[in-house]
């Protein structure tokens, strides 16, 4: 037996606090900044490095790891493309109900594919979902390769590796665009701080 799937009978309900008055006692804008790039590429080292400066100025975070919600929410899925399509509706859900409890979001995913992505930028309201595209050649990522994994795909003992035997659908158009080749942690921390006060998420420091 299928079980169909459907919210025909399931009506929103509208609760008296709203996000706008969680964002207020917050005191600051809510967004999720979406960090996109392969694996070794610098995602979650920015990320937390970032988080950590915006908790110093009283922001409100939390920021969700690939490699973390892997250990948990989305523990029984792999890197077959039907499960990173589900690892990223799953994580794209949970970022916008962070997202509407007024905080602001780091999250790290690979995220491969360009749909997936405008799938969670579609989901949120204008200006909410903020790309950043971690642009480390793949060459640095390998070479670094800080868990051993590239070496392992290289040699053919993990399939579908991003980069290697997997694609990766680079941003056309990433809202921030970091070479991170180029740029140590604390300048791309630097110009993701500067690009939240210029979106007003940051007040003017
Ligand atoms: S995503 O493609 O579904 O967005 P996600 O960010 O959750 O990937 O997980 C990627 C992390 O899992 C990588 O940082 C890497 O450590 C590990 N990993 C293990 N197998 C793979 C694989 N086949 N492709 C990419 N990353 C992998």
């Amino acid at each position: 037996m299928t079980t169909q799937v459907t919210t025909d009978n399931i009506v929103w309900h509208q609760h008296f606090i709203d996000k706008a008055a969680r964002s207020a006692q917050k005191g600051h804008k809510p967004a999720l900044l979406w960090f996109t790039g392969l694996s070794g590429s610098g995602k979650s080292t920015l990320a937390g490095a970032l988080e950590a400066e915006l908790i110093q100025r009283g922001i409100h975070t939390y920021l969700l790891d690939g490699d973390n919600v892997r250990h948990g929410l989305c523990s029984d899925l792999g890197f077959a493309t039907a499960d990173r399509q589900e690892n990223l509706r799953r994580v794209g859900e949970v970022a916008k109900l962070m997202v509407d409890a007024g905080l602001v979001v780091l999250a790290a995913f690979v995220s491969p594919y360009r749909a997936e992505r405008a799938a969670i930028r579609a989901r949120l309201p204008e200006g909410e979902f903020i790309e950043v595209f971690v642009d480390t050649p793949l060459s640095e990522c390998e070479e670094r390769d800080p868990k051993g994994l590239y070496k392992k795909a290289r040699a053919g003992e993990i399939k579908h590796f991003t980069g290697i035997d997997d694609p990766y659908e680079a941003p056309e158009q990433a809202d921030i665009h970091l070479l991170n080749h180029g740029q140590g942690i604390e300048q791309g921390v630097a110009i993701l701080l500067a690009q939240l006060q210029a979106r007003g998420i940051l007040p003017q420091g």
